[in-house]
């Protein structure tokens, strides 16, 4: 069975670890070529590197999503070095998921703004161009006519995430 993702530019905010890393490698497994977003530099370009070593494409792109301004001039660079994303993955997210009386204020607000805001500002700049195109996948929901192929790939991309989860908890969590 054909990939519907090879070949597909995919950007994956929140890149630098956790869900975001795994969702980007597994995207550049089946030949995707990965645009990486998060704050921290050293740790995205770590992800690139290890895309590149094992022969897919990766660019790596230091931004804060909870500003507007910034997700509007990192997207410049990247319409100008990369092109517009065939595929979305908003997955950037903040906090620590502490018991909520061990969460202040400032984190509280952020686990909720952040996704949110970023979502949206990462959305809002590229969805134009990706209506004008006519094509397009703003997080993982497929919608052409490569539905269930994609959506094959999806599951099992869900699968291994689940997995990888399930085993880095074990490694790190008596
Ligand atoms: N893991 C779970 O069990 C679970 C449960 C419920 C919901 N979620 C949600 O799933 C998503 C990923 O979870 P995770 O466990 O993989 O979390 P994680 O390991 O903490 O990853 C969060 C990612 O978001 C990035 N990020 C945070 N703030 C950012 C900002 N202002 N600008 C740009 N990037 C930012 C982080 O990179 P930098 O720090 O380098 O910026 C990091 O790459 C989050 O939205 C989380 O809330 C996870």
């Amino acid at each position: 069975m054909a990939s519907a993702i090879g070949g597909k530019l995919v950007l994956v905010t929140g890149a630098s670890s956790g869900i975001g890393r795994a969702t980007a490698e597994l995207f550049a497994e089946r030949g995707a070529r990965l645009i990486l977003l998060a704050r921290n530099t050293e740790l995205l370009e770590e992800v690139a590197a290890g895309i590149r070593e094992r022969g897919a494409k990766a660019a790596a792109f230091s931004v804060d999503l909870s500003q507007a301004q910034d997700v509007e001039a990192v997207a410049e660079r990247i319409r100008r070095e990369q092109g517009i994303p065939d595929i979305v993955v908003n997955n950037a997210g903040a906090g620590r998921w502490l018991p909520l009386v061990r969460t202040s204020l400032e984190e509280g607000r952020a686990m909720i703004e952040l996704p949110y805001l970023a979502a949206f500002y990462v959305t809002r700049v590229f969805l134009p161009e990706m209506l004008q195109r006519g094509s397009g996948q703003i997080g993982p929901y497929p919608d052409d006519q490569h539905e269930k192929d994609r959506l094959r790939d999806l599951t099992r991309i869900v699968h291994r995430l689940a997995e990888r989860l399930r085993l880095h908890r074990g490694k790190t969590r008596p």
